[in-house]
């Protein structure tokens, strides 16, 4: 059984704007829709979607899978479960596309990564429902804070120091985006020039927004709220409601408010300080909207269950010899366990080293950079058959590599007998999407250079094979 989780969306700034080659502003929430996909006897499929009448996406996505990708789709139980569903405007659809047809590619061993996966995910949506920016497809696959240009034509990952504090309110109605898509589509029609003006407003407003929230700067962020809001107000997308709600969370001190998502209905955000946070919530209520418990810059996509649990890794003294198997979650806690892991670093032709972008749904480390290929050595496998497996799990590749040293590293949670190894190989990479956000080769120089920015954050493995390998001083 695969279990694939994605998270839902909450647009920041830019909506309406981001249909027309404009950038917005998307945050991943922490509420998750879920999909399960079981093997079942016969060659039937099989769907529950309890939450869900309409199962179009899930539809479109078997379909796609099967027509386009030429993945074998039958002999499935298919279970999805959301807690956000079609309320709030969380985006269920592109969550539900985007999980499943990740646990679909993982199911046929033909995994997709992120970018890939976007890119069918956002064609499968655009064919059922013929309108939208791919936005909240990018939020679902790729998580975090985005910033996020009309049909992914860019997406950058924003990074932020002191995390984001919003405050979300439904206001009770649900709002329908596809309609009020085509009613903005129709005003511009009418109106190009006014219409067109307004989005370059949004823009601008946009770009200063990336700026102020990336650094903390909440005050200007939230004066940039209120005047996107206006732009919404003047196209007309806003509602008495919302405005209500948003008026409430001004007045009870927060730094701005806004609509988030089509408007018409569904939520509305406030960027609040901590000693406002209680404050604007209870106005929020009191206008009559409910508080919606959400976190965002959530992660991506990922498989939820793997066989990871009960995977056993070998557990070894210091001249390692093997002592006994223990499973994963004894050895990462507790740290006289050594147990044996591995690290591959492949090199190009012109002597760059191969590092890999942790990806942000890792329970350690999320987002640092790390040896190309890393992982453990599992009960009845050689140094070198699980360092085969991972490479062609993470980078889904197979080549020969070299046995450099053998060293141990504690981290704190956990000891481990490392076996480093080095290749050469130029690419082309297939990087997992549930392990691995990107992959990037760097000169010596550049590392030094990407170090010293902060742009290129190592794990201390990292550092330690590096400077074994002479990469490093
Ligand atoms: C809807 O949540 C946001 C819109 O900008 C549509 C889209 O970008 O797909 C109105």
């Amino acid at each position: 059984m695969i279990h694939v989780t994605a998270p839902g969306k909450l647009l920041l700034f830019g909506e309406h704007a981001v249909v027309y080659n404009r950038p917005c502003l998307v945050t991943a929430v922490n509420q998750r829709l879920s999909v399960k996909v079981e093997k079942t006897d016969d060659d039937n499929v099989m769907i529950s979607s309890p939450q869900t009448k309409d199962t179009r996406f899930v539809d479109a996505t078997l379909k796609y899978a099967s027509e386009v990708l030429g993945m074998k789709v039958s002999g499935f139980h298919i279970s999805t479960e959301s807690p956000f569903s079609g309320m709030f405007g969380f985006g269920s659809s592109s969550a539900v596309t985007v999980a499943l047809l990740h646990a679909l590619s993982v199911f046929s061993k033909t995994p997709l990564d992120t970018r890939t996966l976007f890119t069918h995910a956002y064609k499968i949506i655009y064919s059922v429902q013929g309108v939208g920016s791919g936005f909240d497809v990018a939020a679902a696959c790729f998580g975090g804070t985005l910033y996020f240009v009309t049909g992914g034509r860019v997406i950058e990952p924003l990074a932020f120091k002191n995390g984001l504090p919003l405050i979300v309110g439904y206001s009770g109605m649900k709002s329908n985006t596809v309609e009020i898509i085509q009613q903005v589509a129709k005003k511009r029609e009418q109106n190009f020039h006014t219409v067109e003006r307004i989005f370059d407003a949004i823009e601008k407003v946009v770009n200063e927004a990336k700026e102020s929230l990336t650094q903390s700067d909440w005050k200007t962020a939230g004066k940039l709220m209120n005047v996107n809001q206006e732009y919404l107000r003047d196209l007309g997308v806003s509602s008495e409601k919302l405005e209500t709600l948003i008026s409430a969370a001004r007045q009870a001190g927060a730094y701005g408010a806004k609509l988030s998502g089509a408007g018409g209905g569904d939520c509305m955000i406030a960027l609040v300080s901590d000693e406002q946070r209680e404050n604007v919530k209870a106005a929020i209520t009191k206008a009559g909207g409910v508080v919606v418990d959400v976190l965002p810059n959530s992660f991506g996509v990922r498989i939820e269950t793997s066989d990871d649990q009960t995977e056993e890794f070998v557990v070894v003294d210091e001249k390692d010899i093997v002592i006994d198997y223990k499973s994963r979650s004894e050895c990462h806690h507790d740290k006289s366990h050594i147990h044996r892991g591995i690290g591959l670093f492949i090199f190009d032709d012109h002597g760059r080293v191969l590092l890999q972008k942790r990806s942000l749904s890792k329970d350690t480390n999320p987002g640092l950079w790390t040896d190309s290929v890393g992982g453990h050595v599992l009960r009845g496998e050689t140094y070198e058959q699980a360092m085969r497996r991972e490479t062609k799990e993470e980078l889904g590749i197979d080549i020969s590599f070299q046995f450099h040293s053998k060293f141990i590293f504690s981290y704190p949670y956990e000891t481990e007998m490392e076996a480093l190894f080095t290749a050469t190989h130029n690419g082309p990479f297939y990087p997992d999407a549930t392990e691995v956000e990107t992959v990037a080769f760097v000169s010596k120089d550049e590392l030094q250079e990407k170090m010293k920015t902060d742009e290129i954050q190592l794990t201390g493995f990292a550092q330690e094979a590096l400077k074994r390998i002479g990469f490093l001083q």
